[in-house]
């Protein structure tokens, strides 16, 4: 991964942190994405004194705003000629309904249109440095999804139930991954999503009623280093140069919900969040 130019949203916690560690010490040029300057410069430094990687740039990225992306973008193409490998990893919960700066859902905006606008965003500069490759972090909460509600994506017709909306946040990362996958076929950019298993973070903690009823930093299950595994095989192996279109558990090809297929609502899955994010 010398001289590789990496982005990882969310690097400041948890899995993203942890890829950005891994890919530090591969020797990459790790721009981590972080919405917080202090957390990230910790995130940073930790990473810098661990690896003695000087390659490491710290950016600010709120995936709430779309004004935020659009800067974070700007600023990324003027500092960088390049870009070999996007992970798009933030993620959030939100255990009560809340909206984005811009208006939509924020687990809906946060989790797919972030992941969303930033990538169509960087697109040029993919295609130009290709063969590139594009890393969505998903989660096999997608398969709990049975029916898609792409008409209510702001929940204003249904109740509101946090793990619904990161359910579908979450195959709407799928979705998303398999249809630009098609759309850049012939370019050298390969997109693939996948789950990272069930890792000890902090994910949903920053709720405080959902730390109170679910002490997940408690969960037993894989240190964040054992959930970076698949984004750094997908990153960097070259056992996966020119797959695309794949969702990957354990470093191993998956089916996901067969929704995730659907072709017509794909389209209508992008169409929307074309509309939505102004692109
Ligand atoms: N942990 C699991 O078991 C699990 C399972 C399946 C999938 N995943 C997926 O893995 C990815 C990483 O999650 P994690 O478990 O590592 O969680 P985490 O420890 O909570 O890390 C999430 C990261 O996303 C950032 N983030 C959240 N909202 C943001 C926003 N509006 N703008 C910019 N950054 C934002 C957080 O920043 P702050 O620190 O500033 O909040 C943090 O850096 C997510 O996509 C999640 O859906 C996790």
């Amino acid at each position: 991964m010398k001289n590789k130019i990496v982005i990882v949203t969310g690097a400041n916690a948890g899995i993203g942190k942890a890829t950005a560690f891994k890919l530090a010490e591969m020797r990459a040029h790790v721009v981590l994405v972080c919405r917080n300057k202090r957390r990230g410069e910790k995130a940073l430094q930790e990473i810098l004194e661990k690896t003695n990687n000087r390659n490491l740039d710290l950016m600010l990225c709120d995936f709430a705003s779309l004004n935020s992306i659009n800067d974070f973008v700007s600023e990324f193409k003027n500092k960088y000629e390049k870009l070999d490998v996007l992970i798009n990893n933030h993620g959030a919960v939100f255990l009560l309904k809340s909206k984005t700066e811009y208006g939509v859902e924020s687990t809906f905006g946060v989790n797919h249109l972030g992941y969303f606008s930033l990538t169509l965003q960087l697109l040029d500069i993919l295609k130009a440095s290709a063969p590139s490759r594009i890393i969505n972090v998903a989660s096999s909460s997608n398969y709990k999804v049975k029916k898609l509600e792409l008409d209510d994506y702001n929940c204003d017709r249904r109740n509101y139930v946090f793990i619904r909306a990161y359910q579908e946040s979450k195959l709407y990362n799928i979705m998303f991954s398999f249809l630009l996958a098609e759309k850049l076929q012939g370019t050298n950019v390969s997109v693939n999503c996948l789950h990272p298993g069930y890792v000890k973070t902090h994910i949903g903690l920053n709720n405080f009623l959902l730390k109170l009823i679910t002490p997940l930093a408690k969960y037993r299950g894989l240190t964040p280093e054992e959930g970076a595994k698949t984004s750094i095989y997908l990153a960097s192996s070259p056992e996966t140069k020119g797959i695309s279109g794949k969702y990957y558990h354990k470093m191993k090809e998956r089916d996901p919900n067969k929704l995730a297929f659907d072709k017509d609502a794909q389209q209508k899955l992008w169409d929307l969040s074309l509309k939505l994010t102004n692109l």
